[in-house]
Protein backbone atom coordinates (compact mmCIF):
# COMPACT_ATOMS: atom_id res chain seq x y z
CA UNK A 1 0.00 0.00 0.00
CA UNK A 2 0.94 3.45 -0.74
CA UNK A 3 1.48 5.81 2.11
CA UNK A 4 -1.50 6.46 3.54
CA UNK A 5 -2.15 10.10 4.26
CA UNK A 6 -2.77 11.92 7.93
CA UNK A 7 -6.36 12.73 8.35
CA UNK A 8 -6.91 16.41 9.66
CA UNK A 9 -7.98 15.31 13.10
CA UNK A 10 -5.19 17.22 15.49
CA UNK A 11 -7.50 19.44 16.80
CA UNK A 12 -9.93 17.15 18.22
CA UNK A 13 -6.95 14.60 18.61
CA UNK A 14 -6.19 15.07 22.05
CA UNK A 15 -9.65 15.24 23.03
CA UNK A 16 -10.78 12.17 21.94
CA UNK A 17 -7.58 10.27 22.78
CA UNK A 18 -8.26 11.37 26.41
CA UNK A 19 -11.79 9.90 25.68
CA UNK A 20 -10.37 6.49 24.32
CA UNK A 21 -8.14 6.25 27.30
CA UNK A 22 -11.33 6.39 29.52
CA UNK A 23 -13.51 4.27 27.78
CA UNK A 24 -10.75 1.73 27.03
CA UNK A 25 -10.00 1.31 30.58
CA UNK A 26 -13.79 0.67 31.64
CA UNK A 27 -14.30 -2.02 28.90
CA UNK A 28 -10.83 -2.50 27.33
CA UNK A 29 -8.94 -5.97 27.39
CA UNK A 30 -11.69 -8.27 27.84
CA UNK A 31 -10.74 -10.81 24.77
CA UNK A 32 -13.36 -13.14 25.53
CA UNK A 33 -16.75 -13.95 23.52
CA UNK A 34 -18.55 -12.33 26.41
CA UNK A 35 -16.22 -9.50 26.13
CA UNK A 36 -16.52 -8.85 22.60
CA UNK A 37 -20.40 -9.06 22.66
CA UNK A 38 -20.52 -6.48 25.71
CA UNK A 39 -18.35 -4.43 23.46
CA UNK A 40 -20.78 -3.37 21.02
CA UNK A 41 -19.57 -0.33 19.98
CA UNK A 42 -16.83 -2.41 18.30
CA UNK A 43 -17.96 -5.71 17.87
CA UNK A 44 -20.14 -6.99 14.77
CA UNK A 45 -22.27 -10.44 15.61
CA UNK A 46 -22.15 -12.85 12.48
CA UNK A 47 -22.61 -16.97 12.50
CA UNK A 48 -22.69 -17.14 15.82
CA UNK A 49 -18.77 -15.47 15.72
CA UNK A 50 -17.60 -12.34 17.63
CA UNK A 51 -15.57 -10.00 15.94
CA UNK A 52 -14.11 -7.55 18.16
CA UNK A 53 -12.32 -4.24 16.76
CA UNK A 54 -9.70 -3.74 19.55
CA UNK A 55 -6.60 -1.28 20.24
CA UNK A 56 -4.82 -0.08 23.20
CA UNK A 57 -3.66 3.22 23.81
CA UNK A 58 -0.32 2.40 25.56
CA UNK A 59 1.01 0.24 22.42
CA UNK A 60 3.54 1.82 21.38
CA UNK A 61 3.18 3.65 17.52
CA UNK A 62 3.38 0.91 14.55
CA UNK A 63 3.27 -2.28 17.17
CA UNK A 64 2.26 -4.64 17.40
CA UNK A 65 3.89 -6.14 13.70
CA UNK A 66 1.56 -8.34 12.08
CA UNK A 67 3.63 -11.25 13.16
CA UNK A 68 3.18 -10.09 17.28
CA UNK A 69 -0.79 -9.02 16.08
CA UNK A 70 -1.62 -13.22 15.69
CA UNK A 71 -0.93 -13.63 19.46
CA UNK A 72 -2.71 -10.66 20.64
CA UNK A 73 -6.29 -12.41 20.78
CA UNK A 74 -5.12 -15.89 22.16
CA UNK A 75 -6.21 -17.73 23.88
CA UNK A 76 -9.79 -17.38 23.43
CA UNK A 77 -9.80 -16.54 19.81
CA UNK A 78 -7.57 -15.92 16.82
CA UNK A 79 -6.99 -12.99 14.38
CA UNK A 80 -10.45 -12.03 12.22
CA UNK A 81 -10.63 -14.24 9.02
CA UNK A 82 -12.76 -12.38 6.77
CA UNK A 83 -15.92 -14.86 6.70
CA UNK A 84 -18.39 -12.65 3.91
CA UNK A 85 -17.76 -9.83 2.31
CA UNK A 86 -20.50 -8.38 4.43
CA UNK A 87 -18.34 -8.72 7.52
CA UNK A 88 -15.14 -7.59 6.05
CA UNK A 89 -17.32 -4.05 4.62
CA UNK A 90 -18.77 -3.70 8.13
CA UNK A 91 -15.14 -3.30 9.41
CA UNK A 92 -13.92 -0.90 6.84
CA UNK A 93 -16.58 1.79 8.44
CA UNK A 94 -17.05 0.88 12.09
CA UNK A 95 -13.25 1.59 13.21
CA UNK A 96 -12.79 4.77 15.48
CA UNK A 97 -12.14 7.75 13.16
CA UNK A 98 -10.11 9.70 15.25
CA UNK A 99 -7.31 8.12 16.13
CA UNK A 100 -7.81 5.87 12.40
CA UNK A 101 -5.97 2.79 13.89
CA UNK A 102 -4.90 0.33 10.89
CA UNK A 103 -6.16 -2.98 11.72
CA UNK A 104 -4.49 -6.26 11.27
CA UNK A 105 -6.62 -9.37 10.40
CA UNK A 106 -5.10 -12.74 9.47
CA UNK A 107 -4.37 -11.85 6.16
CA UNK A 108 -1.20 -12.83 5.10
CA UNK A 109 0.42 -12.79 1.09
CA UNK A 110 1.98 -16.70 1.13
CA UNK A 111 2.88 -16.26 -2.38
CA UNK A 112 4.24 -13.38 -4.59
CA UNK A 113 5.28 -15.57 -7.38
CA UNK A 114 1.56 -14.82 -8.91
CA UNK A 115 0.33 -13.41 -11.92
CA UNK A 116 -1.12 -10.12 -10.07
CA UNK A 117 -0.73 -8.67 -6.59
CA UNK A 118 -4.82 -9.49 -5.96
CA UNK A 119 -2.78 -13.35 -6.04
CA UNK A 120 -1.44 -15.60 -3.32
CA UNK A 121 -3.16 -14.41 -0.51
CA UNK A 122 -4.37 -16.11 2.56
CA UNK A 123 -6.35 -15.97 5.67
CA UNK A 124 -3.46 -17.32 7.91
CA UNK A 125 -4.53 -17.36 11.83
CA UNK A 126 -2.48 -18.79 15.07
CA UNK A 127 -4.84 -21.29 16.50
CA UNK A 128 -5.09 -21.37 20.31
CA UNK A 129 -2.98 -25.28 20.01
CA UNK A 130 0.14 -23.41 18.38
CA UNK A 131 -0.74 -24.22 14.78
CA UNK A 132 -1.76 -22.05 11.76
CA UNK A 133 -5.06 -22.34 9.99
CA UNK A 134 -4.68 -21.66 6.75
CA UNK A 135 -6.97 -21.00 3.47
CA UNK A 136 -6.74 -19.22 0.50
CA UNK A 137 -8.79 -15.98 0.37
CA UNK A 138 -11.75 -16.32 -1.91
CA UNK A 139 -11.33 -13.13 -4.56
CA UNK A 140 -14.93 -12.11 -5.14
CA UNK A 141 -15.13 -11.57 -2.04
CA UNK A 142 -12.96 -9.43 -1.13
CA UNK A 143 -12.84 -5.09 -0.41
CA UNK A 144 -9.30 -4.05 -1.29
CA UNK A 145 -9.03 -0.60 -1.32
CA UNK A 146 -8.72 1.34 -4.53
CA UNK A 147 -4.65 1.38 -5.30
CA UNK A 148 -4.47 -2.15 -3.57
CA UNK A 149 -2.95 -4.53 -3.59
CA UNK A 150 0.18 -2.69 -4.99
CA UNK A 151 3.34 -4.33 -3.28
CA UNK A 152 4.44 -1.15 -3.08
CA UNK A 153 7.30 -2.03 -0.94
CA UNK A 154 8.47 -4.71 -2.82
CA UNK A 155 7.62 -7.01 0.47
CA UNK A 156 3.98 -5.99 1.20
CA UNK A 157 2.46 -9.46 2.45
CA UNK A 158 0.29 -8.69 5.14
CA UNK A 159 -2.75 -6.11 5.19
CA UNK A 160 -3.79 -3.19 6.88
CA UNK A 161 -7.89 -2.25 6.93
CA UNK A 162 -7.98 1.29 6.98
CA UNK A 163 -10.98 3.29 8.11
CA UNK A 164 -13.23 4.63 4.83
CA UNK A 165 -10.65 2.83 2.64
CA UNK A 166 -10.52 -1.08 3.00
CA UNK A 167 -7.63 -3.09 2.55
CA UNK A 168 -4.23 -2.22 1.52
CA UNK A 169 -1.08 -4.48 1.55
CA UNK A 170 2.32 -3.53 3.72
CA UNK A 171 5.00 -5.17 5.02
CA UNK A 172 4.62 -7.30 8.41
CA UNK A 173 6.46 -4.34 10.67
CA UNK A 174 4.43 -1.61 9.21
CA UNK A 175 7.41 0.54 9.09
CA UNK A 176 7.12 4.00 10.73
CA UNK A 177 9.73 5.10 7.93
CA UNK A 178 6.77 4.60 5.27
CA UNK A 179 3.80 4.84 7.05
CA UNK A 180 4.59 7.46 10.06
CA UNK A 181 3.10 6.71 13.35
CA UNK A 182 0.33 5.23 13.37
CA UNK A 183 -1.15 3.87 15.79
CA UNK A 184 -2.49 -0.12 15.50
CA UNK A 185 -5.38 -2.51 15.98
CA UNK A 186 -6.43 -5.97 15.45
CA UNK A 187 -9.42 -7.46 14.31
CA UNK A 188 -10.44 -10.62 16.95
CA UNK A 189 -12.68 -13.92 16.10
CA UNK A 190 -14.15 -15.16 19.14
CA UNK A 191 -16.34 -18.65 19.19
CA UNK A 192 -19.39 -18.71 21.47
CA UNK A 193 -19.87 -22.82 22.96
CA UNK A 194 -22.19 -23.66 21.40
CA UNK A 195 -24.65 -22.74 17.96
CA UNK A 196 -26.83 -23.76 15.01
CA UNK A 197 -26.48 -25.52 12.25
CA UNK A 198 -29.17 -25.56 9.92
CA UNK A 199 -30.51 -28.09 7.31
CA UNK A 200 -30.91 -26.64 4.46
CA UNK A 201 -32.14 -28.44 1.18
CA UNK A 202 -29.77 -30.91 -0.94
CA UNK A 203 -26.77 -29.76 -2.87
CA UNK A 204 -22.78 -29.40 -2.70
CA UNK A 205 -19.75 -27.10 -3.73
CA UNK A 206 -17.90 -28.09 -6.62
CA UNK A 207 -15.35 -25.57 -7.06
CA UNK A 208 -12.39 -26.72 -4.55
CA UNK A 209 -11.53 -23.17 -3.98
CA UNK A 210 -13.80 -23.22 -1.87
CA UNK A 211 -13.44 -26.94 0.05
CA UNK A 212 -11.42 -26.63 3.70
CA UNK A 213 -11.83 -30.27 3.88
CA UNK A 214 -13.29 -33.31 2.87
CA UNK A 215 -13.31 -36.02 5.21
CA UNK A 216 -15.25 -39.64 5.85
CA UNK A 217 -16.78 -39.31 9.10
CA UNK A 218 -20.20 -38.91 10.73
CA UNK A 219 -22.80 -36.20 10.67
CA UNK A 220 -22.28 -35.37 13.96
CA UNK A 221 -17.99 -35.25 13.41
CA UNK A 222 -18.52 -33.58 10.10
CA UNK A 223 -20.67 -30.58 12.05
CA UNK A 224 -18.23 -30.35 14.73
CA UNK A 225 -15.33 -29.99 12.64
CA UNK A 226 -16.99 -27.08 10.53
CA UNK A 227 -17.77 -25.88 14.31
CA UNK A 228 -13.97 -25.46 15.13
CA UNK A 229 -12.93 -23.98 11.63
CA UNK A 230 -12.57 -20.63 11.70
CA UNK A 231 -13.28 -20.60 8.10
CA UNK A 232 -16.11 -22.79 7.85
CA UNK A 233 -20.04 -21.41 7.10
CA UNK A 234 -21.32 -24.10 5.44
CA UNK A 235 -21.37 -28.40 4.72
CA UNK A 236 -22.64 -30.97 2.53
CA UNK A 237 -22.71 -34.15 3.88
CA UNK A 238 -23.61 -37.41 2.17
CA UNK A 239 -25.35 -39.85 5.10
CA UNK A 240 -25.18 -42.62 2.63
CA UNK A 241 -21.48 -42.57 2.10
CA UNK A 242 -20.30 -40.10 5.01
CA UNK A 243 -18.57 -38.02 3.03
CA UNK A 244 -18.21 -34.47 4.42
CA UNK A 245 -17.42 -31.67 2.83
CA UNK A 246 -16.89 -28.10 4.81
CA UNK A 247 -16.63 -24.88 2.92
CA UNK A 248 -16.04 -21.27 3.58
CA UNK A 249 -18.85 -20.10 1.50
CA UNK A 250 -22.34 -20.30 1.71
CA UNK A 251 -25.48 -21.48 -0.72
CA UNK A 252 -26.98 -18.88 0.53
CA UNK A 253 -25.13 -15.97 -0.22
CA UNK A 254 -26.01 -14.19 -3.92
CA UNK A 255 -22.31 -14.48 -4.60
CA UNK A 256 -21.91 -18.32 -4.42
CA UNK A 257 -25.79 -19.47 -5.17
CA UNK A 258 -24.72 -19.75 -8.61
CA UNK A 259 -22.00 -21.70 -8.25
CA UNK A 260 -24.13 -24.50 -6.18
CA UNK A 261 -23.57 -27.79 -8.17
CA UNK A 262 -27.39 -29.85 -8.02
CA UNK A 263 -26.95 -32.92 -5.69
CA UNK A 264 -30.14 -35.02 -4.11
CA UNK A 265 -27.24 -36.92 -2.26
CA UNK A 266 -25.80 -34.27 -0.46
CA UNK A 267 -27.45 -32.90 2.74
CA UNK A 268 -26.43 -28.59 3.32
CA UNK A 269 -25.84 -27.52 6.72
CA UNK A 270 -25.73 -23.55 7.19
CA UNK A 271 -24.00 -21.76 10.20
CA UNK A 272 -26.78 -20.04 11.77
CA UNK A 273 -27.00 -16.19 12.09
CA UNK A 274 -24.67 -15.50 8.78
CA UNK A 275 -24.55 -12.49 6.91
CA UNK A 276 -23.77 -12.07 3.27
C1 LIG B 1 2.59 -19.60 -6.32
O1 LIG B 1 1.74 -19.21 -7.36
C2 LIG B 1 2.17 -19.66 -8.64
C3 LIG B 1 1.26 -19.04 -9.69
O2 LIG B 1 -0.09 -19.24 -9.41
C4 LIG B 1 2.15 -21.18 -8.66
O3 LIG B 1 2.58 -21.64 -9.92
C5 LIG B 1 3.07 -21.70 -7.58
O4 LIG B 1 2.97 -23.11 -7.51
C6 LIG B 1 2.68 -21.11 -6.24
N1 LIG B 1 3.65 -21.47 -5.24
C7 LIG B 1 3.33 -22.07 -4.11
C8 LIG B 1 4.46 -22.39 -3.18
O5 LIG B 1 2.18 -22.37 -3.84
C1 LIG C 1 10.85 -5.03 3.61
O1 LIG C 1 10.17 -4.42 4.69
C2 LIG C 1 11.01 -3.87 5.66
C3 LIG C 1 10.15 -3.40 6.77
O2 LIG C 1 9.38 -4.45 7.26
C4 LIG C 1 11.86 -2.77 5.08
O3 LIG C 1 12.68 -2.21 6.06
C5 LIG C 1 12.68 -3.37 3.95
O4 LIG C 1 13.42 -2.36 3.32
C6 LIG C 1 11.81 -4.08 2.96
N1 LIG C 1 12.60 -4.82 1.98
C7 LIG C 1 12.34 -4.75 0.69
C8 LIG C 1 13.18 -5.60 -0.20
O5 LIG C 1 11.44 -4.08 0.21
Amino acid sequence: MARFTNRSFSVVLHIFQLMLFYNFSISGAVLTYDGCMSDSANSYKVGGWCFLFYTDPSWPPNTPTQNDAQYTCLPHGTLAVGVTSKMLNTFITRTPPATNPHAWTALERLNRSTPTNMDGWYWRALMPSGGFATFPTIKANFPWGTADPDNSNGNDTAAVLVNNYGYGDAPKAYPKSIYGNKQMAVICQFAPIQWKYLPRGHGRFANSAYQIAQTTVTKLACIIQCHRSVSCISLAFNPTTNDCQIYAVSPDDPQFTGSVTTDNSYDWYIRDEMKY
